[in-house]
């Protein structure tokens, strides 16, 4: 790509990829047909289809119309397929689902970004407090129960986001009252406890950080609309601002976004919220801004690499904090090489300003470093050449294309794995 365009014009923002894999996983709680809409067009949702279909489901993917329509099995299969489960992280979401209706469960232990090492003990506590004996056999984590899991509270030491899905969907079938506290509450979550309520589950305080289940006998398929990605919109806004551009991001949900959106204002952008999604324009250089990434509402650590790529073009010093992954700034390495004045100490990252980025060949390791790269690379001078875009596909839809309709330069190279 060549940098030096504003982005200007509409981009429509699809469903998002964290919340509609676990309402794929979900699924699987009802026998029968649940059919589920605004599902984007990306890797992570084929391989999550594939990891279905492996347990007995039948699952039919419109991909221009967004639906997908899964067809669970009356009685599951009980072993995920290993090879999948190691492709994506969620994959471990079927953990709950199948040990609540078959009373056991095999998942290989999962793969997805290289961003951390992120265990799995709150996960396997959780479980273990409904009464689920869980072992490790052959690189798998292996869930089982004689009879149905038993209500009980569970405290979780960090609010982690595929625990509190994990114990929800293994709380609605379970026997009593689950209460999950210190849950997490991103937005993806609550669209979880949408879906299961409407299949019938009974959850209170759904929103908030502490869920109150009432386990009931069975659960329903439904049809369901899945919220839509705010990180996908937070990575269009940021573009925005580091390209000084105007841009409509059409079904964004603002109040999804509130500290991102801060965030962009302080920088010096504004932000308009209408009706149908929010718009983002930037006229001068931003200003720099400290961010700190925390659970949500807290900044979002999904953005990450794309606000220290704002930092890097931004008048000022910041400071930068990541709190909750351990290994989220191998991406720093490649911005440097786009000439980024910035170190890293710890879980910090000072970012100075540099007089211009220049372009060069970088690498993303993984799918937000890899949309933090195509953004440095729109204000970056001459060419940047981003390798193994493949890590993006497992998050944006259509990225090339709706960069290039909002007046980038930038393009695919033909079966490659460059942009
Ligand atoms: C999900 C998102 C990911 C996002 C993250 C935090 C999906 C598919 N992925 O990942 O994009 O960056 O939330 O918003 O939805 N941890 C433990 N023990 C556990 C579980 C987690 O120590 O049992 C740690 C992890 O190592 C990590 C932190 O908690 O450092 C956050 O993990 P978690 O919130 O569980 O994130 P994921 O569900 O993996």
């Amino acid at each position: 790509m060549k940098g030096g365009s504003r982005l200007t014009g509409e981009v429509e923002i699809p469903g998002a990829k964290n919340s509609v894999l676990k309402l794929m996983a979900a699924s699987l709680l009802a026998p029968g047909r649940t059919t589920l809409s605004a599902v984007p067009d990306i890797l992570d949702v084929g391989v999550m289809a594939n990891v279905l279909t492996a347990l007995g489901a039948s699952v039919r993917w419109d991909v221009a119309g967004g639906t997908l329509t899964i067809d669970a099995p009356e009685v599951p299969g009980a072993a995920a397929d290993p090879g999948l489960v190691r492709r994506i992280r969620a994959s471990v979401a079927i953990l709950g689902p199948l040990v609540a209706r078959r009373g056991e469960a095999r998942v290989a232990l999962p793969g997805g970004d290289a961003i951390g090492s992120r265990a799995l003990d709150l996960h396997i506590a959780g479980l273990r407090r409904l009464g689920a004996v869980i072992d490790v056999e052959d690189g798998a984590l292996v869930a089982r129960t004689s009879g149905r899991l038993q209500g009980a509270s569970i405290w979780l030491d960090f609010p982690s986001v595929g625990a509190t899905e994990n114990l929800l969907m293994a709380g609605v079938l379970a026997k009593g009252t689950t209460v999950i506290d210190n849950a997490a509450r991103e937005p993806e979550i609550a669209d979880l406890c949408h879906l299961l309520i409407e299949m019938g589950a009974r959850i209170d305080g759904v929103g908030g950080s502490t869920l109150v289940i009432e386990g009931v006998d069975e659960l329903r398929p439904v049809s369901h609309r899945t919220v839509p990605d705010r990180i996908v919109a937070g990575t269009y806004a940021i573009g925005t601002v580091m390209t000084q551009g105007d841009v409509l991001l059409r079904g964004a949900r603002a109040e999804h976004l509130g500290i991102v959106l801060e965030k962009l204002t302080a920088a010096g952008a504004t932000v308009d919220v209408g009706a149908d999604g929010f718009r983002v324009s930037a006229d001068d250089r931003p200003r720099s801004v400290d961010v700190v990434t925390l659970p949500y509402p807290g900044f979002p650590t999904d953005l990450l690499p794309q606000v220290i790529a704002l930092e890097a073009v931004s008048q000022g010093i910041s400071l930068i904090t990541e709190n909750v992954f351990d290994s989220r700034f191998v991406f720093c390495r490649e911005l440097l090489r786009l000439g980024a004045q910035l170190r890293t100490d710890g879980h910090h990252v000072v970012v100075r300003e540099s007089p211009r980025l220049v372009g060069a060949p970088v690498v993303a390791s993984d799918v937000r470093a890899g949309a933090g790269l195509v953004l440095a690379g729109l204000v970056a001078e001459g060419t940047t050449e981003v390798h193994d875009v493949h890590h993006i596909d497992r998050g944006y839809a259509g990225f090339v294309e709706n960069l290039r309709a909002l007046g980038a330069d930038i393009r695919r190279e033909r079966g490659s794995a460059a942009a």
